[in-house]
């Protein structure tokens, strides 16, 4: 009874329904509508997204699974959590998590913040066919103006701290159920839309027909981190979100609905965006301003495409907000947790300075944009290189190690098969963990940190 309080304080999910809704709302983000059609473009089509799905099967879901065991057993932050089952050299790997959220969120920020400005024109009416000549210059004109960008990212990142100031059901649920629904049908409708257009075919084969001859190192490599950063894993998210559930929920039916949900919105972006950029002749490969760049010029060409353009930046929005306080999520129950602020204190404080870490990633493209980190790169691209490509596979590596390694069978297994819930593919799981996962996360971590 005592311990159910503790529980209840800290605070928990209402419902299975708002504890999916929640997680799929982490996992769905500028990850899927943003980056995954961009490098799908990049890498050729077809293999990349099959070896994407693979990746998504063999790593993702059994990697989701073991972070919201670890966190549902201990009901803890990262931190805590990996202190309370073992303790030692352990409790980095939750220190790990809670700097990635923190520097993670810095810059999604930064981007989602284009996100909230695109969305600002298209309501303004500025994709229509009046501003032809205007469009294609208005990405340059938004990455040039430090104070835009800034203002843009603060607004993004108050509604991300005001969401989480509402607690874990009636902030990040209350906002999950409320976006996550708007989100799908607003994709469904794009991607119906996408189908009936001229280059809806193209698209199609271009996106399922694979040619492996175009599925090099790099693009299998690029896959395999996409994975990991679409499904938010490796820093805790999965974790966090985790130790919020309570006991008798079905946690490997939770993880394979989400990376389900999360994969399907990925392909649903694909097949919006696509049709178009095929039925006007534009190129696929266009790399990171293939939403921002491509498809407004798009936008402003074909019928009711101001309509399109408002309906497409708010799913754009949407998908980086529910993502978006997830990570500040891992980083606030950090401090409420461990260092027994109050929640409102932590968002409040932990808001801001995530904020002012954003801040040369806003200036990265005008003022800073000279100064170079890693190799030509800015702050920005070389802070998410950092994260993404370094701390999120390193992480995981460490989770599914612990899992598989560390923990006993009998505390896995026993926190899995809690109440009524079966799970006959738990020896597949644990193979899967124990040695699949953190062979496949180990090459994709050393390949890609340019060792060999
Ligand atoms: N999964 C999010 C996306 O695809 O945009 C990004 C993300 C959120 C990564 C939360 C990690 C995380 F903990």
């Amino acid at each position: 009874m005592e311990k159910h309080h503790e529980k209840a304080k800290r605070g928990l999910w209402s419902s299975r329904f708002g504890f999916i809704m929640a997680s799929a709302g982490s996992a769905v983000g500028l990850g899927n509508i943003w980056k995954f059609p961009y490098i799908t473009g990049m890498h050729g089509g077809g293999a990349f997204v099959l070896f994407f799905i693979f990746c998504i099967v063999v790593v993702g879901i059994p990697i989701m699974i073991a972070e919201m065991v670890i966190g549902r057993h201990t009901h803890k932050d990262p931190v805590g959590a990996f202190r309370k089952l073992r303790g030692g050299p352990w409790v980095m790997v939750g220190w790990l998590g809670v700097t990635a959220g923190f520097v993670i969120l810095s810059y999604y920020c930064v981007v989602a913040g284009w996100a909230v400005d695109y969305l600002w024109l298209a309501l303004k009416g500025t994709f229509n066919s009046q501003h032809t000549k205007e469009v294609p210059e208005l990405f340059g004109t938004l990455l040039a103006s430090d104070l835009s960008q800034l203002f843009w990212q603060a607004v993004f990142m108050g509604a991300t701290v005001w969401i989480v100031l509402g607690g874990v059901s009636n902030g990040l649920e209350r906002a999950n159920k409320l976006m996550m629904p708007v989100l799908f049908l607003i994709l469904i409708a794009l991607a119906l839309h996408g189908l009936v257009s001229p280059g809806g075919t193209k698209a199609l084969s271009f996106l399922f027909t694979p040619d492996w001859q175009k599925l090099d190192a790099a693009s299998m490599l690029e896959a395999m981190g996409h994975a990991f950063f679409s499904l938010s894993l490796g820093m805790g998210a999965m974790l966090t979100y985790g130790s919020y559930a309570d006991e008798g929920t079905d946690i490997p039916n939770v993880a394979i609905t989400v990376s389900v949900m999360d994969t399907c919105v990925a392909l649903l972006s694909g097949i919006a965006i696509f049709p178009i950029v095929f039925t006007y002749g534009m190129a696929p490969a266009a790399g990171p301003g293939l939403v921002f760049k491509t498809l407004p010029i798009i936008f402003s060409q074909m019928p009711g495409g101001t309509f399109i353009a408002i309906l497409f930046f708010l799913l754009l929005v949407f998908a980086a907000l529910s993502s978006s306080i997830s990570l500040l999520e891992v980083v606030v129950a950090y401090y409420c947790d461990e260092k027994k602020w109050q929640r409102r204190t932590a968002t409040l404080v932990m808001g801001f300075l995530i904020f002012l870490l954003g801040v040369p990633s806003a200036l990265s493209n005008h003022l800073l944009a000279n100064v170079h980190f890693i190799g030509e790169r800015n702050f920005l691209d070389s802070i998410d290189l950092l994260a993404t490509n370094y701390i999120l596979p390193l992480g995981g590596v460490f989770i599914a190690i612990f899992t598989g390694w560390v923990m006993t069978t009998r505390l896995a297994r026993g926190e899995i098969v809690k109440g009524n819930v079966k799970f006959h593919y738990y020896p597949v799981w644990h193979f899967l963990i124990k040695y699949v996962c953190p062979i496949l996360v180990a090459i994709v971590f050393i390949s890609r940190s340019g060792l060999f």
